[in-house]
């Protein structure tokens, strides 16, 4: 395999909003991280993705754009933007913006245009059809924040497209000239010195609406290729692409470097699997040994063709602590533990903001201290038809995207330090115990483990690309696994349950001299016939 500059590199993402306030107006901003960009390098962090901090109406904090060549005014100005590339790149940084082509804002000047004169050219940049000879929508398609995906519009009499909010319609892509456009603009982005795009929902670009088709459409990988051999192709760039509905064999078509589309793609195949029949808003408990399963055939099936990312939580998912781990009792040592396991995997690693700190889920009492569109409009469509009040609280408590929205937990003076102002949103409570000037003081604190694991993957290749190999793959609270190459041999243990567990490792490890490389709990000098696994016990060993 070709070696790339992003194989060994661990990103971070910001969530602009949340991050750093610098001017006290209650909302993160460029200026805000440009100071935090020495925390970033002391993490030892290659990238960092920002979420988008184009212009916007913030109807989905930014990821309905109006105007993808400008700053929103609440994060800063195109100074700041290029004062941040030139800061960051000092420090080693890139920075890879988050393209969001499958929709703009309503206020985008092609859809105002497209909206006032259905004569312009920009028309055909949306999706239009004319209603049903009742009246109804062209289709029952329905949008993924919840209703249709059909926005009736009173003065053309007809319906325009939407996946997301009636906000966000969506581009068309069958339109040459919106390749041009946004072609045009990532070029213009890629002068400036970034390093890469991550394409949000990007498999959904291949959409043929009158066939009922929204995701893998048979125009997509053409699309990517042709966008590819226009903008990116011939530069050394990271680009990351949101698919929810990718299976292995997708994930191949767009990140098989022979392929000339994408360097790796987010895949969700693990994180639905506490979805009940892929619904967030019934959540179910984890089952480890299928999480195993999926998590092991995405490496093995991208074994020498494609790239995987690694992510456990993002800006639109809850805290990987509260997930997956404990946020009480064990909070540190499980944070550490899932560390541990994901940076060990075959890929690239993301890490989003606090997870580095072990920051928790944050449970609101009243839905007013709300502020994430997809959480409100289900929450009214849920209890609509029927789920009652006190079921949507808790699964929102579970899975909403605010978990991740609430702000940075910088110290644990007032708001965090994260603004002087009022806060967006409100602060999760807990953050005079879990803050970034507390833990950089801890030198046994999960940030450190994180440096750890960055540093461990720059000094061995085999992490980078050694085979993996799962291990007790029927266990149903141990996930184990080897990585090996021709010069090295890792073996990493995970307890994912609050309790001891007894553990008989295979023969062929047994009595073998190690050297421990992390852990959480005791290192190791040999790898014993029978281990005593403590709660959330986490260990990686060199043989
Ligand atoms: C995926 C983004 O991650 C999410 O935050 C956003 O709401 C949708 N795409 C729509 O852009």
């Amino acid at each position: 395999m070709e070696q790339r500059w992003w194989h060994n590199s661990v990103v971070y993402q910001i969530y602009p909003r949340s991050f750093c306030d610098s001017n006290g107006d209650g909302i993160g901003d460029l200026q805000g991280i440009i100071s935090k960009l020495d925390y970033l390098e002391q993490l030892g962090v290659d990238v960092v993705w920002l979420s988008p901090v184009y212009q916007s109406p913030m109807d989905d904090n930014g990821y309905d754009i109006s105007d993808y060549q400008a700053i929103a005014p609440e994060f800063g100005t195109m100074d700041d933007m290029r004062a941040l590339l030139d800061q960051a790149k000092q420090r080693g940084i890139r920075i890879v913006m988050d393209l969001v082509v499958n929709h703009t804002s309503d206020e985008h000047p092609w859809f105002v245009e497209a909206k006032a004169n259905p004569d312009s050219d920009y028309r055909d940049f949306y999706i239009w059809r004319d209603a049903n000879p009742d009246g109804s929508a062209p289709s029952d398609i329905g949008s993924i924040f919840g209703g249709s995906a059909w926005q009736w519009d009173e003065e053309n009499q007809q319906y325009y497209f939407h996946l997301f909010s009636k906000r966000q319609p969506d581009l068309n892509w069958e339109n040459p000239a919106v390749h041009n456009k946004v072609f045009d603009m990532m070029n213009w982005w890629i002068d400036q010195g970034i390093g890469g795009f991550r394409l949000d929902v990007i498999d959904l670009i291949g959409k043929e609406v009158d066939k009922g088709i929204t995701g893998n459409g048979e125009r997509l990988h053409p699309l990517l290729k042709q966008m590819n051999q226009a903008t990116f192709g011939d530069k050394d760039l990271l680009t990351v692409g949101e698919t929810w509905g990718a299976t292995p064999e997708i994930a191949k078509l767009y990140s098989n470097p022979e392929r000339n589309e994408l360097s790796m793609v987010f895949q969700f195949e693990h994180i639905t699997l506490t979805w009940q029949d892929g619904d967030k808003w019934q959540p179910k408990p984890l089952d480890l040994v299928e999480f195993k399963q999926v998590l092991t055939k995405w490496q093995v099936e991208l074994k020498n063709e494609g790239w995987n990312s690694l992510f456990w939580n993002n800006h639109d998912l809850p805290r990987v602590v509260s997930k997956y781990g404990c946020e009480n009792e064990y909070r540190v040592k499980s944070a550490k533990m899932l560390a541990t396991t994901l940076h060990f995997m075959k890929g690239t690693p993301y890490i989003y903001q606090g997870e580095e700190i072990g920051m928790t889920n944050v449970a609101f009492d009243s839905l007013e201290q709300y502020k994430d569109i997809e959480t409100l409009n289900f929450y009214k469509v849920k209890t609509e038809s029927g789920v009652s009040h006190e079921h949507m609280m808790q699964a929102i408590h579970e899975n909403g995207r605010d978990n991740a929205r609430t702000p940075m937990h910088w110290n644990s003076d007032n708001h965090a330090g994260f603004t002087t102002g009022t806060p967006w949103i409100e602060l999760n409570p807990n953050y005079p115990e879990i803050n970034v000037a507390d833990a950089l003081e801890d030198k046994a604190s999960i940030f450190y483990h994180y440096k750890q694991l960055i540093a461990l993957r720059k000094s061995h290749p085999v992490i980078v690309y050694g085979d993996f190999i799962p291990l007790l793959e029927n266990d149903p609270q141990v996930f184990a696994y080897e990585r090996k190459d021709s010069h090295q041999h890792i073996v990493v243990i995970n307890n994912f349950s609050n309790q001891t567990v007894e553990l008989n490792l295979p023969a062929h490890l047994v009595e073998q001299e190690c050297e421990t490389l992390i852990s959480n709990h005791q290192h190791l000098n040999r790898l014993p016939a029978r281990y005593s696994l403590t709660p959330y016990e986490s260990i990686a060993v060199k043989l």
